[in-house]
Order: C-alpha cells, then structure tokens, then sequence
C-alpha cells in the first residue's frame, strides 16, 4: 500500500506551525480553566481589553450596507478599477511617491508576497529577509521551489545590520541576476521594529549600486501594520520617487489589520516604478497570476474600503475607530516594556505594531515552562513572540516577569 500520493516536491507539507500549536494549547486551557486565568499572546489579531475580536464599528456600518450582489458577484480579474485607485491613495496617504504605479488585488498581503515570489524570481533563487521574520514568507518560498535567506535585523547597538544586509545582498548577486528582498517595515512582525528615513536611505543607495552591476532588485515593501505604527509611518514612501528603473518597489497592502478585516482575505500589491513599461508588466503578469491562483478576489472587501473611502464622515469614524486601539496596543506595550526594563529582562527594540520579542536560543523550551503560569507565548527560531494586540492591559502587567523568571528556569538568563 502507498502511503503517499503526493508529487515529490509536496511531500512531508504540514502547515501546523509553531503559531497553531501554541493557539491550539491557550485554547485547551481556556476550555479546562477558563478565560479569566488564561494568558493568550499567540493571536495575531486585535482583542479588545474583555478579549473579544474587534472589528471596527465604521468596518461593519460599511460592509453591511452594501448590496447582496456587491458582496456576491464576481469581481474583475485585476480587482475592481475604483478600489485599485482608492487603495493606492489609501495605502499611500499624504506621501505618494513620484513615478508610474500600478496596482493589482491579492487575497490580503500574503497574495502579494506569492506573486512577487512567483513572477520576480527564478525557481531555485533565494529570496532576502531579515532573521526576525513572519513565519510565511518561509512557507511561501518553500511552496515555490524558492529559499529564504536572511540577513541578521540588528546590529550590537539594535539598529538596522547594513553591515549584514549588503554582505548578504552581495552574496546573492553573485549567483542571481535578479533579486527580491522583502522587508517588513513599518511595525514590523514579530518585534515592532520600523526602519528610520536614513535606513532607507542606505538601503536604497545600496541598491543603485548593485543596479549599477547590471542587477536587477525587486522590493517587497510588506507595510500589513502600517495604520498602527503611528504619526509619520508613511514618510519614508515619497523615498520611492525617481529611483532607477531596475529597482521595483512594490508595497503589500492588507485589508487584515487596517480593517480588521482578516477573514474577507483582501489586499494589493502596488508598483512604484520610474518606468511606464514596468508598471504595466506589473499589472500583466500579477493579473494573469491571479488568473492562475484564485482567478479574482474578493469583491465585497473591495467594495467595503471604497465606501469608506468615499465617504468622508465613515473614513473619519474609521481612522478614529483604528487610531484608538493604535493607542490601546502603545498602552499595553509600555507596561510590558517598562517592567521588561525592571526585572531586566531583554527584548528587542519595540516601537509599534502587534507584537513584541524577547531573543532567546531555546524559546520553546521558555514557551513551554510558561504554560505552567498559563501563559501562552508564540516560540520562533530566534525568540519568543508576544502579542501585545490581543493581551488585555491587566493581564500584562508582571507578564514580563513570569518570562523572565522562565528563562532563568530555562538556563537562559
Ligand atoms: C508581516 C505580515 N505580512 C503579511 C501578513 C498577511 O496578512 P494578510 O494576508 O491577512 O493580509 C501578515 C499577517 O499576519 C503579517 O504578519
């Protein structure tokens, strides 16, 4: 009898990661001791402070008044023309950069990550990140025939590894003519990191160097958490303005956060380039994609933005909606950061976004140890991820002590 079906390259797929398996544990505790006494840190979703779900209020007004039919039907293969205008305004704000840009709907911003893989890679090729990095972009490189390869987030002095960015970028062109690097930037998942305008500068003079070289350098501008990283979380897009046409940008909007709108499964990837015929290529071949991968999105999360985008009082509601748990999420993490300051624990530079991270070489051994106080945490390669979005203020206070106390019992402090 054969125990597998599979073709080669999708034998042994499981996607039980390490975030379902400490989900699947808060919940079974939950279900034996209930809610109250139960630390949940693994979701990455906003919950209010009595750890409902939130979905903004002006998010529902809009989604339920649309028609039946602009919910049912099917929506053009590029996604619907006045939402792909409107997002574009709405992902760029005030800081629109100069150029040609094009967008297409994904489903959310994990289906701008898988067409960037697919049509600005090569199979075999590797694709750049930083070491602390949201678990999927592994997945999805893997899925293409693609390898991740990282370069260490922060130096010594916890700011942005140029240093290490270039060496690996570099090690890169040597193999591959075409790069792609992916950078999750503002609020980043998992630490709360933003890069600074002057890392961006860097990082963009870097890449006019390779291009130089005769390279050319896609890059995924992974922004999912951009409406909760604060006042100026845009500025750094008008950097985009006029740079060489062998440099694509193109930034992954989500609808999952900015509009608590997880499960509608709608987003886009948006193009900035200097070049007209670039920007057109991008809207082909990523429509054409879409053909082959889900055939076109979700109409009903494309309409819900363009009414609210069009109708300034709801907007109004909604940023105002947004903005309060963008404060809600600052408040719970500076308890955590302080007291993390306290007892001494140390965790990455936290600036905004739903989550923070403590470094640690055996997170799931500190994971586990914290189920005993039933805390549960998400353990990753490099450390134990938090999510600030989800823990009620109450119940982050002394968490950064029970971790630290863990890791003490652990060896690691
Ligand atoms: C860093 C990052 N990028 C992209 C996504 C994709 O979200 P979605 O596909 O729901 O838009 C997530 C979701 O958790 C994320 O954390």
């Amino acid at each position: 009898m054969t125990e597998s079906m599979a073709a080669p390259q999708a034998r042994g797929k499981k996607a039980h990661d390490a975030i379902f398996g400490a989900s699947s544990a808060a919940q079974a505790d939950i279900a034996q001791h209930g809610k109250a006494l139960v630390v949940n840190g693994t979701a990455g979703v906003i919950q209010d402070e009595e750890g409902s779900l939130v979905c903004l209020p002006a998010v529902e007004k809009a989604y339920r008044s649309l028609p039946m039919t602009e919910l049912t039907a099917y929506a053009p293969v590029a996604g619907l023309p006045v939402y792909l205008k409107e997002v574009q305004e709405c992902c760029f704000g005030d800081f629109r950069p100069e150029g040609y840009t094009a967008a297409v709907a994904t489903t959310g911003g994990t289906g701008a990550i898988h067409h960037i893989i697919h049509n600005y890679t090569v199979p075999g090729d590797e694709v750049l990140t930083s070491n602390w990095y949201w678990s999927a972009y592994n997945m999805l490189c893997v899925d293409a025939g693609r390898t991740l390869r990282t370069f260490r987030m922060l130096n010594e002095a916890n700011v942005f590894d140029h240093e290490d960015f270039q060496r690996q970028l570099s090690a890169m062109a040597e193999k591959q003519d075409q790069l792609a690097v992916i950078l999750n930037t503002p609020a980043h998942n998992p630490t709360g990191y933003s890069l600074t305008g002057e890392d961006w500068d860097r990082v963009l003079d870097f890449l006019k160097a390779l291009v130089e070289k005769g390279k050319k350098i896609t890059v995924l501008v992974d922004v999912s958490y951009i409406d909760y990283a604060g006042e100026g979380a845009r500025q750094f897009f008008t950097k985009f303005s006029g740079l060489p046409p062998e440099i694509l940008i193109v930034v992954a909007f989500s609808m999952s956060k900015s509009f608590t709108m997880y499960g509608l499964r709608i987003g886009a990837m948006i193009a900035v380039s200097s070049s007209e015929a670039v920007a057109q290529e991008f809207a082909d071949v990523n429509s054409y994609t879409n053909r082959a991968t889900w055939s076109n999105n979700c109409r009903g999360g494309m309409a819900c933005l363009v009414r609210i985008w069009e109708d300034p009082a709801l907007r109004k509601e909604w940023k105002e909606e947004q903005q309060q748990y963008y404060r809600l999420i600052q408040e719970r993490a500076a308890i955590f950061v302080k007291e993390a300051k306290e007892a001494g624990l140390p965790m990455l530079p936290y600036q905004a976004g739903f989550f923070l991270s403590i470094p640690s070489p055996d997170s799931a051994k500190v994971c586990e140890l914290l189920h005993k106080d039933h805390v549960y945490l998400v353990p990753l390669k490099a450390g134990i991820r938090v999510a600030v979005c989800s823990i009620p203020k109450a119940k982050m206070a002394g968490l950064a002590a029970k971790i630290k106390a863990a890791m003490e019992e652990a060896g690691q402090l």
